[in-house]
């Protein structure tokens, strides 16, 4: 029995950011679950910068989104029917880089994390900082920096997802933070909310590598970096010898189609004795449960501050998107597409009510 479901699909492969010339809503039948499979209607739906990676046909850690295909993402639904004995109706469960920017996905159950019934926590949080959001700051701070009292961390990206959890989880281990953001704004916020001990505008600087100079006096121990380009350049020349370069991610050439170069300071890596480490979150997962419960202890006791951006509407997605590479968010960013209190449709209602939307079209 076919349905119909809203998808964003990968018409075109962006140039710089993308826009709605390369990802276009659609309505598209959906199949019942095969065996083994689930269907979930989705509430949520991550937006990760690595998305954009995915979108171009440069080699990654995951296959290329196909031309056609809905845009591939992280998302957190119910589920609306399951041919698997472990989903039953009316489960809510999230599901990693397996879903898609649509209104229903079809995820085979063991791609599929099931959320205890009534969770302490508001269920956007089981997408966001109980997933890789957090997951990364926190083995990316403890084990990789391997953070310590008295150490200086700097971060870029700092009023991010990732990088505002990564200077407070330093903070809790004993650093001194310092955060590198976008606007004046965004200064105040990471200092006075977030309990940063320093912050620095990099785009209204004149000379970054002297910013932060005078905002790190005794230079910088571990950099957490998920910028790369020229701010890595300036961290590199303050970083003191046998400093941690946290290799998180490096947005400020996602958008680039020519090869990107440098970093001009690489040499520095020699010259201080630093490790660079490379990383993603699935190397820790056995350890999942343990960061879990430490993000959910810090933020119930008040020593951690989870910040977050909803936009809502399926069709506000692709510009909701382009502000993680403006800059326009803050914490963490996601989509809603409708809230858990709707009550959850039958199959044949869906398929009545999509059928109504085409008819109107
Ligand atoms: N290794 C992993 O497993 C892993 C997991 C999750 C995320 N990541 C990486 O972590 C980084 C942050 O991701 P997120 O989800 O937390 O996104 P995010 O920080 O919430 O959003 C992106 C932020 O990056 C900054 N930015 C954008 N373009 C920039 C540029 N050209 N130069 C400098 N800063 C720029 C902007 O803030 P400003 O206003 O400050 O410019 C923007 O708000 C990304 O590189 C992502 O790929 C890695």
């Amino acid at each position: 029995m076919a349905l119909f479901n809203r998808q964003l699909c990968l018409e075109s492969r962006p140039m710089g950011v993308p826009s709605e010339d390369n990802i276009r809503l659609r309505c598209t039948s959906l199949c019942r679950p095969g065996p083994g499979q689930v269907l979930i209607q989705n509430l949520y739906l991550s937006m990760d910068p690595a998305i954009r990676g995915w979108m171009s046909e440069k080699p990654s850690y995951m296959a290329p989104i196909e031309l056609g295909e809905p845009v591939r993402g992280s998302t957190l639904g119910r589920v609306v029917e399951s041919a698997h004995p472990d989903f039953q109706i009316g489960d809510i469960a999230f599901g990693l880089a397996c879903n898609a920017w649509e209104d229903f996905s079809l995820t085979p159950a063991e791609q599929l994390v099931r959320i205890p019934a009534n969770p302490p926590f508001p269920l956007s949080y089981y997408l966001s900082i109980f997933s890789p959001v957090g997951l990364t700051p926190y083995f990316g701070v403890l084990d990789i920096a391997k953070a310590k009292p008295g150490d200086t961390m700097l971060i870029s990206a700092a009023a991010g997802a990732v990088g505002s959890l990564a200077g407070q989880i330093a903070r809790i281990a004993g650093c001194r933070t310092v955060g590198l953001v976008g606007s004046d704004e965004k200064c105040s916020w990471i200092v006075d909310e977030l309990g940063f001990d320093g912050a620095i505008n990099y785009r209204s600087c004149t000379d970054l590598t002297s910013a932060i100079a005078e905002a790190c006096p005794e230079g910088v121990d571990s950099y957490f970096d998920n910028v790369g380009g020229e701010v890595l350049d300036a961290a590199l020349l303050n970083m003191n010898n046998f400093g941690r370069i946290v290799f998180c991610g490096a947005i400020a050439q996602y958008n680039n189609e020519d090869a990107v170069p440098g970093p001009f300071n690489y040499w520095q890596i020699l010259a201080r004795s630093l490790t660079v480490r490379g990383y993603m979150a699935p190397e820790f997962e056995g350890r999942f449960a343990e960061a879990r419960e430490a993000l959910g202890r810090w933020m119930s006791e008040g020593r951690l501050v989870f910040a977050e951006e909803v936009v809502d509407g399926l069709e506000n997605t692709v510009e909701a998107f382009s502000r993680l590479f403006s800059g326009a968010n803050k914490g963490k960013l996601m989509v809603k597409l409708r809230d858990i209190s709707e009550p959850p449709p039958t199959i044949d209602q869906i398929r009545e009510a999509v059928a109504q939307e085409l008819s109107h079209a």
